[in-house]
């Protein structure tokens, strides 16, 4: 049963270059003319969010408007964030055994456990709405592959850990160290089911799309990945749909191909609302040309 509590919390996922940034920076932009404090967060590596609204700095973080923030989450805010749960706790514990400095054992930890930037990645995002400072927060991921292995973390590191007490405990600790890792290790699995929790109950999900072959492909895959880990998408966007071709051929036969993927893709997802996108003659930056989006994402 969703969470209506927390359920404000809206991701935009889908393949590289379709259009996500663009639909979370326009959703965001949404909000916030409606009077809602918005914060809108991007957790792609490489990141764009900062850039659509114009903002051409080396900034990671920046306020709009009124109302409207934009972050980039990188990854020093994912290790200050591991230093304040655990890192210093855990570090303790294994300095006591071999003699390692604190960034070497961060390198280890995140080698050892493969996932562990992902998952602190959506911790740090359901704390953000917990905190109740945003009415809304708009969540702009990384391209297809990234963002499932994000999705994907939670459930993959309770497996990870299962077998942790077992290996910890056998280590050569002295009583009182030993305590600490199996704390420690329960205070990750407890972490990870919430993530989990997390991400089922407290975010809805937009798919985005354009009507091309490779792009809805992915889709398949993005859906199974979604039903395996007990996730569901609430929206699809197609984008890029060519509206206007009067007088090109050009366009008409671009048109005309797209028609066959967008009515396969209202066949195969009925129980989905889907929203279409027009591709606009002009790249779409800055609050003018997110405007355009908007108005069509919320038509
Ligand atoms: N409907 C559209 N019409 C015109 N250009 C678009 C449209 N949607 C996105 N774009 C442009 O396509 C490029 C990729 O969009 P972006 O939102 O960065 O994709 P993603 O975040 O999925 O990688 C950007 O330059 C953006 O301005
Ligand atoms: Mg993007």
């Amino acid at each position: 049963m969703p969470d209506t509590n927390n359920d404000y919390v809206i991701m935009f996922a889908g393949k590289g270059g379709v259009g996500k940034t663009t639909c979370a920076g326009a959703t965001a932009l949404h909000y916030a003319s409606l009077g809602d404090t918005t914060l809108a967060i991007s957790t792609d590596p490489t990141p764009s969010l900062l850039h659509i609204f114009n903002i051409e700095d080396k900034q990671k973080t920046a306020k709009v408007l009124d109302g409207l923030h934009l972050a980039e989450l990188g990854i020093g805010e994912v290790k200050q964030m591991w230093d304040r749960k655990f890192g210093k706790e855990l570090y303790e514990v294994f300095s006591s055994l071999v003699s390692v400095d604190y960034d070497e054992f961060v390198d280890f930890i995140a080698s050892i456990l493969p996932g562990i930037r992902d998952e602190f990645m959506v911790d740090y995002i359901k704390e953000l709405s917990q905190e109740r400072k945003y009415k809304r927060i708009v969540w702009d991921t990384a391209p297809l592959g990234q963002t499932l292995g994000l999705l994907q973390t939670p459930a993959m590191l309770r497996e990870h850990l299962k077998p942790a007490p077992r290996i910890y405990s056998k280590l050569k600790l002295g009583k009182e160290t030993r305590r600490p890792v199996l704390d420690i290790i329960k205070g990750w699995e407890s972490l990870s089911g919430e993530d989990m929790d997390f991400l089922r109950h407290g975010v809805r999900f937009t798919i985005v799309t354009i009507p091309e072959a490779l792009a809805i492909e992915q889709l398949d895959s993005i859906f199974d990945e979604f039903d395996k880990h007990g996730l569901e998408a609430e929206q699809l966007v197609i984008n890029n749909v060519i509206k206007e071709v009067t007088g090109s051929s050009f366009l008409q036969s671009k048109a005309e191909q797209q028609k066959g993927y967008i009515e396969l893709l209202y066949r195969r997802y009925q129980g989905l609302r889907i929203v279409e996108l027009p591709l606009f003659p002009y790249e779409i930056k800055g609050i003018d040309g997110l405007k355009d989006i908007e108005r069509s994402l919320f038509k």
